[in-house]
């Protein structure tokens, strides 16, 4: 199976198991991530809606690419502050750039990480999908590790981020001068080190640092992980 086809396979997988164990239910209020992986999540649920299996479903989206496939498709999109939803969520389905052996992700490679972390830290129950290139030993040495920051704090920040002994670069644009800018308006660094790090402590040393928004290890609140494998089998962990 391609990596396309495994993240289809992964997405829809997740989605229809949740249903059937009573996590993704009638009137719940569900976060949806953002990237690759998390648009056929989305658009199984859209399905899953249409075929009359779930009613009042209330999405908060990740990104501006989730709210307009949420708008296209039909979902339901709410904020986090909104009444009806009140701040917290029953379950967030996204993808991940990297997954360790104890679930500890590092996200962010679509630049959605922000509002990617406060719906994943805002939902009891927290759903990850992937292909098999994301199931890795370690992190921080592999995929680079994005981090949100200040645009005015840019060089301190670089600066504290290489105290960490991270190698650091400013993410460019692509079809667009300059930087890459966040849906919040913010300019991310992607970090690396020579040998992995803890994930844990990392995520709070860097979040410590002024200027750093958040970071996209995600360490806090473990999903339940649906990694589709390439002989067409998924495995849960
Ligand atoms: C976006 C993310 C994505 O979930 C992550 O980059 C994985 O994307 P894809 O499923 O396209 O490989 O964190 O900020």
């Amino acid at each position: 199976m391609s990596k396309d086809e495994q993240k289809v396979l992964a997405a829809s997988t997740a989605v229809d198991a949740l249903i059937e164990e009573g996590l993704i239910f009638s009137g719940m209020k569900i976060g949806l991530g953002t990237g690759s992986t998390a648009m056929p999540a989305v658009r199984r649920l859209a399905q899953r809606i249409s075929d009359g299996t779930l009613s009042d479903v209330k999405a908060v989206a990740t990104s501006f690419q989730t709210t307009l496939a949420c708008e296209e498709l039909g979902i339901q999109v709410c904020t986090l502050n909104d009444r009806a939803v009140g701040g917290s969520l029953d379950l967030a389905i996204d993808g991940a750039d990297e997954i360790d052996r104890e679930n500890n992700l590092i996200k962010g490679g679509g630049a959605a990480l922000l509002r990617e972390k406060i719906i994943a830290y805002n939902s009891l129950h927290f759903a990850v999908v992937a292909d098999s290139s994301k199931d890795v030993p370690s992190l921080g040495t592999g995929f680079a590790l994005p981090v949100e920051i200040i645009a005015e704090a840019r060089v301190p920040v670089m600066r504290e981020l290489e105290k960490l002994g991270a190698e650091c670069f400013l993410r460019e644009g692509v079809k667009k001068a300059g930087p890459v800018v966040t849906d919040n308006g913010n300019l991310i660094v992607d970090c690396r080190w020579k040998s992995p790090v803890n994930p844990s402590e990392m995520e709070d040393a860097i979040d410590r640092i002024t200027g750093v928004v958040e970071c996209g290890f995600f360490t806090k609140n473990r999903p339940v992980v649906f990694i589709a494998q390439p002989d067409g089998t998924v495995v849960r962990r």
